[in-house]
């Protein structure tokens, strides 16, 4: 950890005026967290380096998934010399990330000092091949970070660092584990700010020729598809026992649909068991998440129904036009119940309202003690229960005129 120059903490000052739109808002909650500072104290000297005498500088400083922006722009803070935008390349997985950063660049005039790479593209050589430092925050997923690891120790330069932060109380021996997989030296940071930082050197040759783990393919016998899922993307090539209930329900759904769309769509087996039910059929299966994305398509490839399918990397179906589909199918993030997950599923009920035609259907499936059923009513329109089990519940709502 280098001392704080007087430089740093004027950093940190200018960071304090992100926020987190898009996100949740909230006055307990901040654009920037520990594990950002932690990050940018413990990379600062590399980050300072002059791009005058490091190479050239393109695609130097690679940010994985940054939150908000913090990264990003504290790395471009740091640079010294003359400042180019190539310098500094950023990859989110979320769209929803990447709207905060554009947001938060502007606030702070640097909306053309960094770039960006095309999140469907994954996490490739054009991103990674000329990688210095690499800047990311710890993912709860070790198959995220899995992915992450192998695709830098791929790519990246043999002299890349890459500082992997997290808040302590997150971290487990798992972390170090994935790493040291791919990387021939890692250490752990001291605690500051409740945060660690994983730093890691020498990918290991044998990183570069090894078949990597994601994305994975796997049959799911019991619905007959063959899945696809990058590391991260919800419940991985598995079947979530919420959507095998939603599944059962499919013969139901608005008969005479010719437009659906599955909302959150995940690995896509939602999208890809509907139109492989139902030929003719057209099925937009949208998700903010880039790996989500890329994994539908995939999905709908490996079943032979990817002319039925279309991908849409959206903040809940924001792009769309209204009144543009018959049918919605929604498994929302629903899990912990916790304000950050119902938010998240207001947001898809209100955004299956605004696309449905009157007359069309939402199908719905949440845990059964969540009071959903009232949501919907209010926000789409009359809503029945179409089935409960003892955990789930599934509802089809009429979108009224
Ligand atoms: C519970 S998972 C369901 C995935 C899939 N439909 C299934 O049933 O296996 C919810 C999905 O919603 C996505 N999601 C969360 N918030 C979103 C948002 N604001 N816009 C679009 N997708 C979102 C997540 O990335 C996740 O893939």
């Amino acid at each position: 950890m280098p001392d704080s120059p007087e430089e740093l903490d004027s950093l940190f000052h200018s960071l304090d005026a992100l926020g987190r739109f898009p996100g949740t808002e909230g006055p307990e909650l901040s654009a920037v967290d520990g594990v950002d500072r932690l990050l940018l104290a413990e990379a600062y000297a590399d980050l300072r380096s002059d791009p005058a005498t490091d190479g050239g500088g393109a695609g130097r400083v690679v940010v994985l998934d940054d939150a908000f922006g913090a990264l990003t722009l504290g790395a471009v803070a740091c640079a010294t010399g003359a400042s180019d935008p190539a310098r500094v390349v950023v990859h989110q997985d979320w769209v929803t990330a990447e709207r905060a950063l554009d947001v938060n660049a502007e606030r702070l005039g640097l909306t053309d000092a960094f770039t960006r790479h095309d999140a469907l593209r994954g996490l490739d050589s054009e991103l990674l091949g000329r990688a210095k430092v690499v800047l990311l925050r710890l993912p709860k997923s070790l198959d995220t970070l899995t992915e992450q690891v192998e695709a830098i120790a791929r790519h990246a330069p043999a002299d890349v660092t890459v500082y992997a932060g997290g808040r302590v109380k997150h971290m487990t021996r798992g972390m170090n584990d994935v790493i040291a997989r791919s990387f021939g030296d890692v250490r752990a940071s001291l605690g500051r700010f409740k945060s660690r930082a994983l730093i890691a050197r020498s990918p290991l040759p044998s990183a570069r020729t090894q078949e990597p783990t994601f994305p994975r393919r796997a049959h799911l016998g019991e619905i007959g598809l063959d899945v696809v899922s990058h590391g991260g993307v919800f419940a991985g090539t598995r079947l979530d026992i919420g959507t095998r209930y939603l599944l059962t329900f499919l013969d139901e759904m608005a008969p005479d649909a010719a437009q659906a769309i599955d909302v959150g769509c995940g690995s896509g087996i939602l999208a890809v068991s509907l139109a492989q039910a139902r030929p003719g059929l057209q099925v937009l299966a949208s998700d903010q998440s880039a790996a989500a994305i890329t994994s539908t398509a995939a999905t709908a490839q490996a079943n032979g129904v990817a002319a039925a399918v279309t991908t849409l990397r959206d903040d809940a179906l924001s792009t769309l036009p209204a009144d543009c589909a018959d049918l919605v199918v929604c498994n929302p993030p629903f899990h912990s119940g916790t304000a950050l997950h119902t938010d998240a599923a207001h947001r898809m009920f209100a955004a299956a309202a605004r696309v449905l035609r009157p007359g069309g259907e939402l199908w719905t499936v949440y845990n059964s003690h969540l009071l959903y059923k009232r949501d919907l009513s209010r926000v789409v329109g009359p809503t029945t229960m179409a089935g409960q089990n003892p955990k789930f519940t599934v509802t089809r709502t009429v979108r009224r005129d």
